[in-house]
């Protein structure tokens, strides 16, 4: 069966002086959640948006926000993301020193739980808590910033981890995040990943961002 793809554009691409506008085209071209990348310059080396920027633009849209956490430690600050508006919190199993417990945090919230594997992180990394994550976000870019080249070497990734939730019937969404554009996305979802994040290639040329998520969809 075919998996429904979706896309979740990176705001870390938006213009930030009027996120409001930008959202909005986000949100009447098609876009399924908005991806929101959250860096501390400690655990990436690059800062962005904290809890009051993520509470602010909250009210701009309805689309789940999709929070990415590049922050170490990163459980105490689990709780602040979640009260701000986020739907779903992803986390990289290098910011916590139990991941089974920051998981079942963000769980007590309500919330959607996804992992995140950089490229060179070991797959068994996850395998303690496959069962109880929503999403599992693949890094296809050392994360920090955007405008990246995808690293191929991560397909087998994607692929490891398709096969794993198609065997054991588990219903985990699998994300890819970095270097994703028109030729790259076909290939992910090739893969098995049925979430799409982007920035660079949406962001690209502003006047077409429906038309961006649309061909990025489209595969
Ligand atoms: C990188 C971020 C990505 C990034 C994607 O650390 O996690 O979400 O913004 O940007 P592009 O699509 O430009 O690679
Ligand atoms: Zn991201």
């Amino acid at each position: 069966m075919k998996n429904i793809i979706k896309i979740a554009p990176s705001i870390l691409s938006a213009d930030f002086s009027k996120l409001r506008e930008e959202i909005k085209s986000l949100e009447d071209g098609g876009a399924d959640m908005i991806h929101i990348d959250v860096m501390d310059g400690h655990f990436v080396p690059n800062l962005t948006f904290g809890p009051p920027v993520i509470k602010k633009i909250r009210k701009c849209t309805k689309l789940p926000f999709d929070v990415h956490l590049m922050i170490s430690p990163v459980e105490k600050y689990i709780k602040d993301y979640s009260n701000a508006g986020a739907d779903i919190i992803t986390l990289h199993p290098e910011a916590t020193d139990n991941l089974s417990r920051s998981i079942d945090i963000i769980k007590s919230f309500s919330k959607k739980a996804g992992v995140s594997l950089k490229p060179d992180t070991p797959n068994e990394l996850i395998k303690d808590v496959i069962k109880k994550i929503d999403v599992i976000l693949i890094m296809s870019v050392n994360p920090g910033f955007s405008g990246q080249t995808f690293m191929p070497k991560v397909l087998s990734k994607i692929k490891f981890f398709r096969h794993k939730i198609q065997t054991e019937k588990l219903n985990i969404d699998i994300e890819i995040d970095g270097g994703i554009d028109f030729k790259t996305g076909p290939m992910a979802i090739e893969a098995g990943a049925n979430i799409l994040v982007s920035g660079t290639t949406i962001f690209n040329n502003k006047n077409q961002i429906s038309e961006n998520i649309k061909n990025l969809r489209k595969y």
